[in-house]
């Protein structure tokens, strides 16, 4: 088993930088998670990506679920855009040559939350 966590062992902020501008850029791209950020100013999509790769990443600012679920809350996230903001991040990470050991331990960590995210049909 590899030493560390998945955050320290891929270079910490340096490469979590460098996947978040990645990332964001697909969640914009996508019809289906890009409305939800419609009214979002940048530094605080940059924020929110870089603190759900961080949270995921087991990295510093992690956010607690009840945290989670609280900011959640108010904007009616369904499955489908749960389910294409993980798809959306395998695919990056799968562009940054992460092992796939690694991708699927991160997909768990996504998935887990998924009832906490999700509020709507
Ligand atoms: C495991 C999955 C997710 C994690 C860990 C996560 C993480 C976070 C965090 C930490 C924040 C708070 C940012 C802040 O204000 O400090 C946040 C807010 C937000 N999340 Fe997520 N998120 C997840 C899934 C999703 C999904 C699936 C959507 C929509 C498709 C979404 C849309 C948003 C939006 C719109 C905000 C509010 C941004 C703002 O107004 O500043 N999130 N998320």
């Amino acid at each position: 088993m590899a030493k560390g966590t998945i955050f320290e062992r891929y270079g910490g902020f340096a490469t979590a930088g460098k996947i978040v501008m990645a990332f964001y850029d697909r969640i914009l791209d996508s019809d289906v998670t890009g409305p939800y950020f419609d009214d979002v100013e940048m530094p605080r999509l940059i924020d929110h990506q870089t603190k759900f790769v961080a949270t995921v990443m087991g990295g510093p600012a992690s956010y607690s679920d009840e945290m989670l679920e609280q900011l959640h809350r108010r904007l009616d996230v369904t499955g489908s855009a749960f389910d294409e903001m993980a798809r959306l991040f395998r695919d990056t990470l799968e562009e940054f040559a992460m092992a796939r050991e690694d991708i699927e331990a991160l997909m768990k960590e996504i998935n887990s939350r998924r009832d906490v995210i999700v509020s709507a049909n």
